[in-house]
């Protein structure tokens, strides 16, 4: 058995895979059980709503770090698993199934879930979401089958799907609530000469388009209802209208909690032995000085990073 301290990680994304990268840079210190509900390696989730969902890039080539350092680094993968609750008196984290882990460190990087759409119809029609390699292989398969595509929000997810979709030479729509694409992220100018491209891209754009109910047509195609009291039939929806912290855990666990798990400049929790960092985290940033939490590729490897140096009690990297 290991005599080394135990370090747990929950969540199998981006903070994970990096953790992992920075933590096989030294001689392995830590006995490492990765727990995630995804059945595979963590991946990179942007080539799935681009060039993994155009088929340029092989499911092989999907994860962020390679499995020989998982091997090297002795990582324990428990994949398909969801944790359920943290015993922070024990340290100690309780599965789904199969026996309690205990652990020395615990990294919560539980990242972030889909919103749903839940208008009336929505439970009885298929819908498409795009977070995992098994919802970007669902949405291959749909829109090799052609037709319409409709996308409900003009966020990041939805536009991405949207460009490779006219590629692919489906004809699309995107559906989007607020007066403008992108308004979570990007200026008024920014979201106008985005709707530009993609409407030159051969994309109709809706703006303040809600979807008030779907239901299905008998020819198998659905039949969308929107907030104007239009109707648009379509073959086939994808839906992406943001995302909600996955603090539950955390939250369950007694750990500071407000709009994302609250962490330290260190990514430290409340609780000195357990971090969090990415989606899922609420930090005060160093350069705004005011508590965020960033839904990006960018800032969760960074947070992972700055995990690994307080694990390795190296400088943070803010600074060196
Ligand atoms: P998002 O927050 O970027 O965009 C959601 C959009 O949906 C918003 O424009 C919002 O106004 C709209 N919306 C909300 N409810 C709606 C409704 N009922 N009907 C129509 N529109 C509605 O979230 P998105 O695009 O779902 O992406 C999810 C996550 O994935 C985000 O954290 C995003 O940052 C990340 N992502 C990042 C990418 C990148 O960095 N390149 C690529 C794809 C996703």
């Amino acid at each position: 058995m290991s005599t080394r301290p135990r370090l747990v990680i929950v969540g199998g994304g981006q903070v994970a895979a990096t953790l992992i990268s920075h933590l096989g840079k030294t001689e392995p210190r830590w006995d490492i059980t990765l727990v995630s509900e995804e059945p595979d390696l963590p991946v990179n989730r942007p080539l799935l709503s681009k060039d993994f969902l155009l088929g340029k890039v092989a499911a092989d080539k999907l994860p962020i770090v390679a499995e020989g350092l998982y091997d090297k680094l002795g990582v324990t993968r428990l994949f398909g698993v969801r944790a359920c609750s943290i015993d922070r008196a024990s340290r100690s984290l309780h599965l789904e199934q199969g026996d309690p882990l205990r652990w020395d460190k615990l990294v919560l990087a539980t990242g972030a879930r889909l919103r749903e759409l839940t208008v009336p119809g929505a439970e009885d029609t298929h819908l498409h979401y795009l977070k995992t390699r098994a919802d970007a292989e669902a949405l291959q398969a749909a829109m090799a089958r052609g037709g319409h595509l409709t996308v409900i929000g003009g966020g990041f997810i939805g536009l991405e799907i949207a460009a490779a979709a006219r590629s692919k030479g489906l004809a699309v729509t995107v559906l989007e609530a607020q007066s403008r694409l992108l308004s979570r992220v990007l200026a008024p100018e920014v979201s106008a000469q985005f709707a530009v491209w993609h409407r030159d891209n051969g994309v109709e754009v809706r703006l303040d388009a809600g979807v008030t109910a779907i239901s299905p047509c008998e020819d198998g195609r659905q039949r969308l209802r929107l907030s104007d009291n239009s109707e648009l039939l379509t073959d086939s929806i994808v839906v992406g209208i943001g995302v909600l912290p996955n603090t539950a855990l955390a939250s369950a666990a007694g750990l500071a909690c407000d709009n994302g798990i609250v962490v330290d400049a260190d990514c430290r929790t409340s609780d000195p032995d357990i971090y969090a960092a990415g989606d899922c985290v609420s930090r005060v940033h160093p350069f705004y000085g005011q508590s965020l939490r960033l839904e990006s590729i960018d800032n969760a490897s960074h947070q992972a990073a700055l995990i690994a140096a307080s694990l390795q009690g190296a400088a943070s990297p803010e600074a060196q």
